[in-house]
């Protein structure tokens, strides 16, 4: 029997959606650095009736009845948050990483304060300042950006900026920053000059909840984060603070921002804070940054530039500069044997966004497959064959494929979700 029996009969369409997405997750490489598998228990969360209870409010003060069970799964996320982070309080409610920002700005600031937020052309969010963005419309941004040579944050620089504009918020936290953040250096300068102090760790946060990456918690006024990234856990976002900023955290998420909580995810969000509790995911995390340390060498040795030459934590940023193409094409080619990137600014590219000098390259979701060092070496070397292969030879590109679909069958991911045949 089909696992999606149901949408099968219901939903031919759809259903041949998700078989060869599902297929696609099994079959390739998956290297975005953003992205990874969650848990059977999250999948089977997030799939069920919890979807749909309405349940506006928080845990014993909501606006519907019938709030019972969702509250003890509301309960149980906030809990295992504040306790996996040791943090003082814990909003479990955001939708996404963008809103939970949304919600934080809005907690603590007026439109037409000041930010300080790493620029999104050197590896910050949009949603830290970009003018496009809410952020940038609704605040007045100071970017700070890398040091060109390094192209690592230089402290005294952010200090001077910030000595100089005076912002309401500092924020640290980026998209694209291969490096470790100095959370205590942030909290001096924000201190120094009168500002709060806030961390978005969407990236990092699995790495910060299996002790392989410093946590911002103790220095930040708040933080935010997604819960689907290196936390695999469901897509979505959640919020950590001081008590002082509690009931205003509180009160700008609903009813200041959203309306009925998604209670299915929710309850996702206290499985994957569960799971991130046990000894296994300190594990994880640690092999998710070794991976990466020898993705990053094996690279270099593949002669790839790596912005700031390496990492220190799930992701890197390969300058495809050096191999004579542009982080789109690089895209293209490897996403034809089957290895899935995203294109990728470097710090100063002299190229547009939609074309870009590079690719964002992370090892989370590999990692959570199982695979280790020695795959790491094997997909480096794929990736150098694949953009070596300047003529864009078919035969070339099936054979690799064929590599990378054999590499992937040693790591089963979702064998029992995709069935036999999709009929036509
Ligand atoms: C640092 C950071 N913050 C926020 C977000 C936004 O998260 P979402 O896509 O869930 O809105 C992202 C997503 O890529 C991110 O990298």
């Amino acid at each position: 029997m089909s696992r999606f029996e149901a949408l099968k009969k219901g939903d031919q369409a759809v259903y041949e959606a998700v078989q060869s997405e599902v297929r696609r997750q099994n079959d390739g490489i998956e290297l975005i650095a953003s992205e990874n598998f969650v848990s059977r228990a999250v999948l089977e969360t997030m799939g069920s009736p919890l979807t749909n209870k309405y349940a506006e409010g928080y845990p014993g003060k909501r606006y519907y009845g019938g709030c019972v069970e969702v509250d003890k799964a509301e309960n149980l996320a906030r809990d295992r948050a504040c306790a996996l982070f040791g943090a003082d309080h814990a909003n479990v409610q955001p939708h996404s990483g963008s809103t939970a920002n949304l919600t934080a700005y809005f907690s603590v600031l007026d439109p037409g304060d000041k930010i300080l937020g790493l620029s999104l052309a050197h590896g910050g969010h949009l949603t830290h300042g970009h003018p496009v963005n809410f952020s940038g419309r609704f605040f007045e941004v100071v970017p700070y950006e890398v040091e060109p040579g390094t192209e690592r944050i230089d402290l005294d620089r952010v200090r001077a900026l910030a000595k100089e504009h005076r912002p309401k918020l500092i924020v640290a936290g980026a998209s694209a920053y291969p490096r470790v953040w100095d959370f205590p250096a942030f909290r001096d300068i924000a201190d120094e000059v009168g500002a709060l102090f806030l961390t978005d760790m969407a990236h990092f946060a699995g790495l910060v909840a299996g002790g392989a990456h410093p946590s911002p918690v103790p220095y930040s006024d708040i933080v935010t984060s997604t819960a689907h990234k290196t936390l695999r856990g469901p897509r979505s976002g959640f919020i950590l603070c001081k008590e002082e900023h509690a009931k205003a955290v509180d009160k700008t998420n609903f009813p200041g921002m959203q309306g009925g909580p998604l209670m299915h995810m929710i309850a996702a969000k206290a499985v994957c804070f569960g799971e991130a509790q046990r000894p296994e995911f300190r594990d994880y995390a640690s092999r998710v940054v070794k991976n990466a340390q020898t993705l990053a060498e094996s690279l270099l040795e593949e002669g790839f530039r790596l912005v700031s030459g390496g990492t220190d934590n799930h992701l890197m940023l390969v300058d495809m500069t050096p191999k004579g193409i542009s982080g789109k094409k690089a895209e293209r080619l490897l996403g034809e044997v089957e290895i899935t990137v995203n294109k990728n600014a470097i710090p100063f590219d002299p190229k547009p966004p939609m074309i870009t000098s590079g690719v964002r390259v992370g090892t989370p979701a590999v990692t959570t497959r199982g695979m280790g060092p020695d795959a790491m070496k094997r997909i480096a070397r794929l990736m150098g064959r694949t953009l070596a292969n300047e003529s864009e030879d078919d035969t070339v590109k099936a054979a690799i494929r064929a590599e990378v679909e054999a590499l992937a069958s040693e790591f089963p991911l979702y064998p029992d979700l995709v069935d036999e045949r999709v009929e036509a």
